[in-house]
């Protein structure tokens, strides 16, 4: 059964009747561009063809009814009671992102929604944005509420699940993740400038080069709703009142010996130089894959590695073993990806290299007495929408 099927079974187990529709969206992959969305910076995601799915019906009142495959047990949630920190686990997703909507002035009802993904959960590939994003796609069709499903409808739909994120989820993540599922393009990767929202699609058609880009799940589960990830954030934010700035992407790398002598601190220093090389990394990266060069892509990876892993620190061994592993088997590059300290990383290889690549991949994981990786290879898919099904 495919993930859309499993979702329109766990409706009809638990609610009367057919629902009003199905809406999907994917999981993301950043190329790079990391820790760079909440600086004002550069990002360059990718939507993956792995998807959440939800089978959504509009009820009458202010409930909502939340299933999901595999998932625990959640009781009815009013509307009215949507706060920070409930409620909690995965419904909090859907829950917050009604809760931005009405927040944010928008009419919304009740639902009852049956979920069902084949994102990955915990890999850093963003299956919380994909629930999100699921829902938001979902409003357009299903309350008369003045949003659209054009791409400026998307860029607000993107910032309403931000919030959600932000302040029912509690998690002081930036906007690359709601961006690249709702505003990506299939064969593109998604050029977000987060200072201000603008975009440009990429082409990303690796195949026609022979190249795959391998994802390497560590296994290794990480959280963005607690601890370092909001510490990264706050030392970034910490650097720009000593600088005078809004956000450090204000500044480039021509600033940088300035900048890390004037926020008189080593710790701070290194994560001014990650943000602003990462964000330059960015824009050679586009220019390189405008340009075919795949060898400078790649170089750029392991740049942006080695700056995640000891400017910004927020690396592990699991991430470290998989990207050296992967440039010992052949790879152009290799990088962690998402917001680190555990999830995935991505290795950009040649096709016919990927079946070595992954064989010494569990190998070395399996020599360090580390959980077995696992593996996706990703394409640039398609955002969310709603998806076309017989029965709705
Ligand atoms: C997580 C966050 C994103 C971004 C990345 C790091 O995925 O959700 O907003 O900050 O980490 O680039």
């Amino acid at each position: 059964m495919t993930a859309l099927d499993v979702a329109l079974a766990e409706f009809q187990a638990h609610f009367p009747g057919e629902p009003d529709g199905v809406w999907e969206a994917p999981g993301r992959v950043n190329l790079i561009g990391e820790h760079t969305d909440y600086n004002g910076g550069l990002v360059l995601p990718i939507a993956l063809p792995q998807r959440t799915y939800a089978a959504v019906r509009r009820r009458q009142d202010t409930i909502l009814t939340l299933v999901s495959a595999g998932m625990p047990y959640c009781p009815p949630i009013s509307l009215a009671s949507i706060v920070a920190g409930h409620p909690a686990g995965w419904e909090r997703y859907p829950a917050g992102v009604l809760w931005a909507m009405a927040e944010a002035g928008y009419p919304v009802s009740g639902l009852d929604v049956a979920f069902a993904s084949d994102v990955p959960v915990g890999s850093g590939l963003s299956s919380s944005a994909a629930i999100e994003a699921a829902v938001a796609v979902a409003a357009p069709d299903l309350f008369d509420c003045g949003l659209s499903a054009d791409e400026s409808g998307r860029a607000e739909l993107a910032t309403l699940c931000q919030r959600a994120e932000n302040h029912i989820a509690c998690a002081p993540t930036g906007g690359m993740d709601q961006a690249a599922v709702l505003r990506s393009r299939e064969g593109y990767a998604l050029n977000l400038d987060c200072a201000d929202g603008s975009i440009r699609h990429v082409p990303f058609r690796i195949r026609d080069k022979g190249l795959a880009l391998l994802v390497i799940d560590t296994r290794v589960e990480h959280s963005h709703a607690t601890g370092e990830y909001g510490q990264r954030r706050a030392d970034c934010e910490e650097a720009c009142d000593r600088l005078g700035v809004a956000h450090l992407a204000e500044l480039s790398t021509n600033d940088l010996p300035a900048a890390m002598a004037r926020v008189k601190s080593p710790r701070l220093a290194q994560r001014v130089r990650h943000v602003l090389t990462e964000n330059d990394r960015v824009r050679l990266a586009v220019a390189a894959m405008e340009a075919n060069d795949f060898v400078e892509l790649g170089r750029l990876f392991v740049d942006s590695h080695a700056s995640l892993r000891d400017d910004f620190e927020v690396s592990c061994p699991q991430l470290d073993l998989a990207v050296v592993t992967a440039l010992e088997a052949g790879a152009l590059g290799a990088r962690m990806t998402g917001g680190g300290f555990g999830g995935s990383a991505i290795a950009l290889v040649y096709e016919q290299a990927l079946p070595a690549t992954r064989e010494a991949l569990l190998t070395a994981f399996e020599h360090h007495s580390y959980a077995a990786p696992k593996f996706l290879v990703a394409e640039a898919a398609a955002p969310a929408r709603r998806t076309v099904v017989p029965c709705c």
